[in-house]
């Protein structure tokens, strides 16, 4: 985790702070709302700069934001005091797959953009302990990329060139029994990144009216979505939205 450490060290000033600018970026918010309330007790992992954690906690949610990059946590922290937050969030050091609460606390354990990194076991590892910090009925949304995904190899070569293990997917199906092992039903499945990882091909990227029709906008879906939608098996990328199992709501 220290590779993971110092790599994302390198990226926190320019790290995006923003919920984001196009549908895919947004919609991992609009997941997270659906159950920021006054009172809910969160837990945010991978939480960088605290661009959701901020939100949660402006909504009256107070969360537990965690980390093992320390220059993402000090601006985490920084932020969170400056927006007036500072009781509402707590920054904390550490990663997956060690996850040091107490089991059945929190009512929603988030993870974005932070699993790929994980080799199978370890995934597997994390999976089943974020759904032991849920209370039963409580709420899982986690990011899962797709093994037959065409841009695995490129953020894989990405990472490792980084000094990082790299990025480890897996099919949807797949997906489906990891949760289901660990005591937790799907609710939604939001399918991402069939079109959009194209935009990785030299020079798509920087075609300004092209990418807004692919990514879309916030609350607007664009054509990625659509695409996406219709053939969820080849997406980038999965938002899982579960639930533990036990409960009343
Ligand atoms: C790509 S960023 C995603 C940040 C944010 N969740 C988002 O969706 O924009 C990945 C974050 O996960 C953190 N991270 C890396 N390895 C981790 C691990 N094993 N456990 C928890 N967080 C980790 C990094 O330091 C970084 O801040």
């Amino acid at each position: 985790m220290s590779g993971a450490a110092s790599h994302f060290d390198e990226q926190a000033a320019r790290y995006p702070d923003s919920v984001g600018e196009d549908f895919t970026q947004a919609q991992k918010w609009a997941l997270i709302a659906a159950h920021a309330s006054a009172g809910a007790l969160a837990l945010d992992i991978g939480a960088a700069n605290g661009r959701h954690a901020l939100p949660f906690a402006a909504s009256g949610g107070r969360v537990v934001a965690m980390d093992p990059s320390p220059a993402m946590l000090a601006r985490l922290a920084g932020r969170a005091a400056a927006a007036g937050h500072g009781a509402r969030v707590l920054a904390c050091g550490g990663g997956m797959p060690d996850l040091p609460f107490a089991p059945g606390r929190f009512d929603l354990v988030y993870c974005f953009a932070t699993l790929l990194l994980l080799p199978p076991r370890a995934q597997e590892e994390a999976i089943g302990e974020m759904a032991a910090l849920l209370r039963p009925g409580g709420t899982l949304i986690v990011d899962v990329a797709g093994a037959r995904s065409l841009s695995i190899r490129y953020w894989r070569r990405y990472y490792r060139r980084r000094g990082l293990d790299g990025v480890f997917g897996r099919t949807q199906d797949g997906v489906m029994a990891l949760l289901g092992r660990h005591g937790l039903s799907v609710q939604a499945v939001h399918a991402h990144g069939l079109l959009s990882q194209f935009l990785l091909l030299p020079g798509l990227g920087g075609i300004g009216p092209l990418v807004r029709c692919v990514r879309g906008l916030p609350g607007r879906p664009g054509l990625d979505a659509a695409l996406s939608r219709v053939l969820p098996g080849l997406a980038e990328r999965w938002y899982v939205v579960a639930r533990r199992d036990g409960g009343d709501d």
